[in-house]
């Protein structure tokens, strides 16, 4: 498995104060395109931004919040996956733990999710984490093997481009990030539990995600198994997120 570096904002139920013209402009104006830089709006500005994104300057990719574990029926408020790759996004986040605990996603439900956005061309940005609870009780990485198999098992596609984020439930928006011994565990068993379940060609990212900010982002880019970072808070300003993009290429 090739490993590729990749850094993602998710902006969650947010837009950024300085607009969404003015943040594409920094995301375009920032001169390099490693490593790879992705902006996840809320889905009814994802075309705005794929189409920003192919602005003069450095492109970036777009990614969807979530998609459908259906194609199309009576389903009402879901957008499908082929919906959002026909629009030009290249990426869709997939069983945020926000969508796990506030709107009842299964690990099925996510393996179901993760077929349909693989049928459509769009690489899953594929979210897994523990809560303070699991941490507590030494089951972390049972907890996330289990997240995996159950999920990747329910998908059963073949594809060539895949993006895990580790997010510690208690890390994100708290302002407390995981010590890097601790990610550092979680990325390295990850990257066994996926041997097996991934093609053998293909090419992984596994992000760190939870509390990142310019400010720690370079500590924790320089351990071997975090391959780049999913940012929310800190996503939301052009600046502080171009930081940690800056702190990656270190
Ligand atoms: P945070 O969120 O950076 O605000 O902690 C991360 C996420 O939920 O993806």
């Amino acid at each position: 498995m090739k490993r590729e570096k990749l850094l993602a904002a998710n902006w969650k139920l947010n837009l950024p104060a300085e607009g969404i013209a003015a943040y594409c402009a920094a995301m375009r104006g920032r001169g390099a395109a490693d490593p790879e830089l992705v902006v996840s709006p809320p889905a009814p500005f994802v075309d705005a931004l794929v189409n920003e994104s192919k602005g003069a300057g450095t492109g970036f990719g777009v990614a969807s919040q979530n998609t459908s574990q259906h194609d199309q029926g009576a389903f009402t408020g879901e957008v499908s996956a082929r919906m959002i790759a026909g629009l030009g996004a290249r990426y869709a986040i997939l069983g945020h733990s926000e969508r796990r605990t506030l709107f009842g996603e299964s690990d099925e439900m996510i393996g179901q999710k993760l077929a349909k956005a693989f049928d459509a061309g769009l690489v899953p940005i594929f979210c897994i984490g523990e809560s303070q609870e699991t941490r507590d009780a030494g089951k972390t990485l049972a907890w996330l093997d289990a997240q995996v198999k159950t999920a990747m098992t329910t998908a059963a596609r073949s594809f060539s481009r895949l993006v895990v984020a580790y997010e510690p439930i208690w890390a994100i928006g708290t302002g407390r990030n995981a010590k890097n011994p601790e990610i550092q565990e979680a990325h390295q068993a990850i990257a066994g539990m996926l041997e097996g379940l991934v093609p053998d060609d293909c090419t992984l990212s596994i992000l760190y995600g939870g509390s990142v900010k310019a400010d720690n982002a370079a500590e924790i880019a320089s351990l071997s198994e975090v391959d780049g970072f999913l940012v929310g808070g800190a996503s939301l300003v052009s600046a502080s997120f171009l930081s940690i993009w800056g702190a990656m290429r270190r």
